[in-house]
């Protein structure tokens, strides 16, 4: 598989961090090609350049609709020969033109045990409905918002004391932990997709 990666995020960029950290230390064999922001000003765009990657802001003004951006996103990643695309607190609904360009070879990483949470506020929700685990997982991104194949989970117990503070600080740990972890198994596998299922293919 083209391990060339790129990273959309839209705010703070830990996970994006963690990444990077997980590329430069050797866990993942790899190289970060390009980070992409839909906002200007954010931290993970001082990250990234920090880390000496190139860090492009496209910014949805910029578009007149949806899709017209998310085909400038496709054809950017396109021009950049990208082979996984992973979305790291990227806060939008990723639309047809982007995902039929990579299909399947996008990643998203979410702070609840999916299918549990989907969309915003995921650690609030998590407590409003009083689980006692949550945690983060890691899956590919189809047309369904937070729905498709899962490659990764790591559960967080949740404390009666926990406020959507406290609660999110761990998961992002875990999140620190999974996401790397999660791009290692997707590049070095052999993937098929049953059902909602990814399933590793035997030689
Ligand atoms: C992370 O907790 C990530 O799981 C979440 O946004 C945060 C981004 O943090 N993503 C979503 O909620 C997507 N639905 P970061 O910018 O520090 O990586």
């Amino acid at each position: 598989m083209n391990r060339r990666l790129a990273v959309l995020i839209s705010g703070r960029g830990s996970n994006l961090q963690s990444i990077i950290d997980a590329i430069q230390g050797g866990a993942v064999a790899a190289s970060l090609e390009l980070v992409i922001s839909n906002r200007t000003d954010v931290a993970g765009l001082e990250r990234a350049r920090a880390a000496g990657l190139e860090a492009i802001v496209l910014s949805p003004s910029d578009y007149p609709d949806r899709d017209a951006y998310d085909a400038a996103l496709a054809d950017l990643l396109r021009r950049r020969d990208i082979g996984l695309v992973c979305l790291a607190g990227f806060m939008r609904l990723v639309g047809r033109p982007l995902i039929d360009a990579f299909p399947n070879r996008i990643l998203n990483i979410h702070p609840s045990l999916l299918p549990s949470f989907p969309g915003l506020q995921a650690q609030r929700q998590a407590l409003q409905h009083g689980v006692r685990v949550s945690g983060a997982t890691v899956h590919l991104v189809t047309s369904e918002l937070d729905n498709g194949p899962i490659v990764a989970q790591s559960v967080v117990p949740v404390l009666d004391d926990d406020t959507v503070e406290t609660l999110s600080a761990r998961i992002l740990v875990e999140e620190h932990r999974l996401y790397p972890e999660a791009i290692r198994r997707v590049l070095e596998g052999d993937w098929l997709i049953e059902g909602r299922r990814l399933v590793r293919r035997r030689p």
